[in-house]
């Protein structure tokens, strides 16, 4: 396909889309997905499959292109590989679980989908993000296209259900937060990130309010309709009041006291002052700024810096509209943190020393400053850029777009840049990745139309518009 857009005449965005179109995989002849990197000069391991969380930014670069077959064909055969049948061994995946990734097989002249849903991954990751981004990726589909029959036929409204019941089954936990295994979304090995992370949170609550908006108002929806509606509102509530970090937040748990009983308690998770880096955080907090911490548990909460999952609790409209502007004044004031040289660090800070060490079990490839251990990664620019246009700040993303177009190019594309600043390319990066060629693209797409933003963003419900529990 060719586009009249001038600039894609231009570098880098007419390398950067016939990266894209390269990497496309057909199944039965039909565009299905994109392999995750196109890299000839390593080994793939599982980089020559398609990644559902790796396909968002593709999908949406599609979408705004006027290409909807791939992402409708993406969306009906990722349906097809989830999991549907409940296992008397109780060794499968649950109900709902949606695959990490997939590839094209061939079995004589037949072709057919192979979906690993962690048992092959390294580490035998869960893939609990597969299914909040896949819900997402219809949404955005349904918001381009006008093509609502597609979520209300019974297969993608059985699958919707599936999801939501799978999130919402009660299990152990008391907090309206998703309690998930370590490396369960985009950072998918061990970094301490077990619990309730941001990241699952924020595509959480998008989830909840797309499966709201897609499932048909039925007899038979009516228990799933409550109970998400029943969900909204204390998540919204917990993660806004438990997560903010602001330097209002920081005084209060600066003083602290812990071993407090009851309902009254107001060290409800009994942190203790010693255990967060509160000098470090004083000194880096900038007036007015604010964001949401990683995870919240008893005696834990961890102040490193999600990129991903405060980008997405703006779009989300999880934040209120004034943490958002604060988030966004805090990547603006930590530009050399958090941007750097390359859009946009990972996680801030890095996990160092001894703390690496147990906490990632020494991973070499997750040593401080590399990969998910505060890497810098590419594709996080278009969350940046569609947060940016939300807030009002397109001007960073701009910025940040100028710095990605003069090194990305040149740099083959890369999976994720090292170092504090983001300056070395990442040790073990695959060159041509897809969602650093697809991030980029789309970033620049958001910011030439800020319209766009329609596809990714969700309008801040007021809490009182949220039915309670009856
Ligand atoms: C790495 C990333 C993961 C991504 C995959 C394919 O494992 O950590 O988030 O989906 O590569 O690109």
């Amino acid at each position: 396909m060719t586009y009249e857009n001038s600039e894609y005449e231009t570098m880098p965005y007419a390398q950067a889309w016939q990266a894209l179109q390269n990497s496309t995989i057909h199944y039965k002849g039909r565009p299905v997905g994109n392999l995750a990197a196109c890299d000839p000069s390593v080994e793939s391991l599982n980089y020559d499959q398609c990644f559902i969380r790796d396909f968002v930014s593709s999908a949406l670069v599609f979408l705004i292109k006027g290409d909807a077959e791939i992402v409708r064909n993406f969306l009906v055969h990722t349906l097809e590989l989830q999991i549907k049948q409940r296992q008397l061994d109780f060794l499968e995946p649950g109900r709902g679980l949606m695959p990490a990734s997939f590839k094209v097989m061939h079995d004589g002249g037949e072709e057919y989908l192979k979906a690993d849903f962690g048992e092959r991954a390294i580490g035998r990751v869960t893939p609990v993000d597969s299914c909040l981004w896949w819900l997402f990726v219809l949404r955005a589909y349904i918001r381009a296209t006008g093509d609502l029959s597609l979520a209300h036929s019974a297969d993608f409204q059985k699958g919707i259900k599936l999801i939501m019941s799978l999130c919402l089954v009660a299990r152990f936990d008391m907090y309206p937060t998703l309690l998930v295994p370590d490396a369960a979304c985009m950072i998918d090995r061990r970094l301490d990130i077990d619990g309730r992370p941001l990241e699952i949170q924020a595509l959480f609550y998008a989830a909840l309010l797309t499966a709201s908006e897609l499932l048909l108002d039925s007899q038979e929806n009516a228990d799933i309709k409550q109970a998400i509606a029943n969900r909204l509102h204390p998540l919204a509530d917990h993660i806004r009041h438990h997560y903010w970090l602001d330097l209002k937040s920081l005084n209060a748990i600066y003083q602290y006291k812990g071993e407090e009983y009851g309902e009254l308690a107001t060290n409800e998770f009994n942190i203790y002052p010693d255990s967060i880096p509160y000098d470090e955080l004083s000194r880096w907090l900038p007036e007015g700024g604010g964001y949401l911490a990683g995870n919240i548990g008893p005696s834990r909460l961890d102040c490193r810096f999600f990129s991903l999952g405060n980008l997405m609790a703006i779009l989300s409209g999880l934040t209120t509209a004034s943490q958002s502007q604060a988030i966004m004044h805090t990547i603006e004031q930590r530009w050399d943190d958090l941007i750097g040289k390359m859009p946009m660090k990972i996680c801030f800070p890095a996990l160092k020393d001894r703390d690496w060490k147990l906490l990632t079990g020494s991973d070499p490839k997750n040593r401080p400053w590399s990969y998910h251990n505060g890497g810098n990664w590419p594709v996080l620019i278009w969350l940046l850029a569609a947060a940016a246009i939300k807030t009002g700040k397109e001007e960073m993303a701009r910025e940040a777009l100028k710095l990605a177009a003069s090194r990305l190019p040149n740099d083959d594309w890369p999976e994720y840049y090292d170092g504090k600043n983001g300056r070395l390319i990442g040790k073990e990066a695959r060159k041509y990745q897809t969602w650093s060629i697809a991030g980029f693209l789309l970033a620049k797409e958001l910011l030439s139309n800020p319209e766009h933003l329609n596809l990714v963003n969700f309008e801040e419900v007021p809490m009182y518009a949220i039915p309670l529990a009856s």
